[in-house]
């Protein structure tokens, strides 16, 4: 017979056109689906093995030689790799995902396994080969196998019930012994997870399933959160009621990134100490990867809350003090800290006005009332009792009006904010947020009222500068063209300082 008849009819017999045809179509759709590289290049090799051991027995059989027949069982074995191969690509990278079925690989590897195997095997039988003794004297191999393989066949017995179960996927955070990360990539024999400290540590799958595996924030139908606490010990002089509320609402209150909204920060006194109460805020984490940045941000608006409200941390109680409190040393440090307000109140153009001895008089009325990053320093609504005396760090101004949040305008220390509603009485009008550590000073209303009161001059300066603030405010919230915002700044400044001399009682 000719040679080409021979090939056609050998490529008949074993499916080759099937094969190649599912082949071509997985080759076109390969530059469109994700396509597993290492299984698609091993279909191409047995395909490639499969015709040159097709050419070369029907080469063999047209020249009448036995030799065709030797190689005819090992080239159907490579056509039927070459079938399972294709079908394992189509149906795993296109029709299963169209059917959003999603198959883990170690699923796939196992189900492309059992298909060679029982491909040869039936190859085997169609060649004649007697598969009963076969399969008598490979069970007894594959027992020795499985004896002597015990630990890699557990590992891959584990991973694939990791995969299988989905109880632990690519992505979540896990705690295994004294290993906690990220899972990367659970292959056949170990589980690869990347720490914080930029490791990547190999977990034996069989570890995996016999260790007590923590997976870090995640609980049914909630969103991925990991309570952290921050712990703070304050002295007894401080009732725990009010320590708890102070750094409860500082905490509530901040916009601090990663930090959920939902459950809400909360603080506890937790241990009744000799000389002081251990209090925890517990907040929860949302991206678990920056536990500890997060975890600082908190501390550092615990800490700003307490300053503000003369709570100091307390020390140990054995801490020795060997400082001797003299009266003149605390005169130095008053004098010291009666400069510092001086000078912030010379730097600001508002108190040019006043006299050395006036902004002495008021620099012992500032309260120092610094805040950390994100820390809300006025709410837009609230009711005003301070004015805000910036002495170093940025703010940004947000107006909202119910719907969206706009940022209006940002500070930067040496400056003030927070005169609008302390003047006129009425509810803050935007909210300022700490963008950096900020150092600052409060001055109340009876401390405004007594500069005004010595200077009724400085209403009009106030009033000024207010309405130019406000009309900001108005131009953000309705696009004033500049000469509307300028015509409706001196008609506000008239308005205002009416109200501010109603306010404060100025004739
Ligand atoms: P008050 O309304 O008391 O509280 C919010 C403060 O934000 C406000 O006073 C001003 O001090 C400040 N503020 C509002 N709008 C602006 C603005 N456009 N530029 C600078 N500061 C502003």
């Amino acid at each position: 017979m000719h040679f080409f008849e021979i090939l056609w009819a050998e490529a008949s017999r074993s499916f080759t056109p099937l094969v190649l045809f599912l082949a071509c179509i997985a080759f076109l759709l390969a530059k469109w689906v994700a396509i597993d590289k290492p299984r698609f290049k091993a279909m191409f090799f047995f395909i490639a093995a499969h015709l040159i051991g097709l050419v070369a027995t029907a080469g063999f059989a047209s020249v009448g030689s036995d030799a065709s027949e030797l190689l005819r069982t090992p080239t159907w074995i490579l056509g039927a790799a070459s079938l399972v191969g294709a079908s394992a690509t189509l149906l795993f990278a296109v029709i299963l995902p169209r059917m959003r079925l999603h198959t883990p690989p170690i699923v796939q590897d196992v189900v492309v396994a059992i298909a060679m195997v029982g491909s040869t095997l039936g190859v085997l039988s169609r060649a004649g080969v007697n598969l009963s003794g076969l399969i008598a004297t490979s069970a007894v191999f594959t027992a020795m196998l499985g004896f002597s393989l015990q630990d890699v066949i557990g590992n891959i017995a584990g991973g694939l019930a990791l995969q299988v179960d989905n109880s632990i996927e690519t992505g979540d955070w896990i705690k295994v012994g004294d290993v906690t990360g990220r899972v990367v990539e659970i292959r056949w024999r170990h589980t690869s997870v990347e720490t914080r400290n930029w490791e990547t540590v190999l977990i034996p799958n069989t570890v995996m399933t016999k260790s007590n595996v923590t997976i870090l924030g995640r609980r049914r139908g909630q969103p991925t959160q990991l309570r952290r606490f921050i712990y703070f010990n304050v002295d007894w002089r401080f009732q725990p009621g009010d320590v708890v509320n102070v750094v409860q609402n500082a905490v509530r209150g901040a916009q601090l990134a990663n930090v959920a909204r939902e459950p809400q920060p909360n603080v506890v006194l937790l241990e009744m100490g000799e000389s002081y109460g251990k209090y925890a805020v517990r907040y929860w984490l949302t991206d678990i990867a920056v536990d500890n940045a997060t975890d600082s941000s908190v501390s550092a608006c615990v800490y700003f809350a307490l300053q503000r409200a003369d709570m100091t941390l307390a020390m140990p109680a054995h801490a020795v003090f060997v400082t001797q409190e003299t009266t003149d040393r605390k005169v130095i440090k008053t004098e010291k800290q009666v400069m510092r307000r001086r000078q912030l109140l010379s730097s600001l153009e508002l108190f040019n006005g006043l006299s050395d001895a006036e902004r002495t008089e008021l620099a012992r009325t500032m309260k120092y009332a610094p805040f950390a990053r994100g820390e809300v320093m006025t709410r837009q609504g609230a009711e005003a009792h301070w004015l805000y005396l910036m002495e170093d760090g940025k703010a940004v101004v947000r107006v909202s009006d119910g719907l969206n949040d706009r940022e209006v305008a940002q500070l930067e220390g040496p400056c003030f904010f927070g005169e609008m509603s302390l003047l006129t009485g009425e509810p803050r009008s935007a909210t300022v947020v700490a963008d950096s550590e900020v150092e600052c000073f409060r001055l109340d209303k009876a401390a405004v009222q007594q500069i005004i009161d010595a200077r009724p001059q400085l209403a009009e300066q106030l009033a000024k500068l207010l309405a130019d603030r406000r009309v900001a405010l108005q131009s953000a919230k309705e696009n004033l063209t500049a000469d509307a915002a300028r015509e409706r700044a001196a008609r506000e400044a008239n308005a205002l300082l009416t109200r501010i001399r109603s306010f404060f009682a100025l004739s």
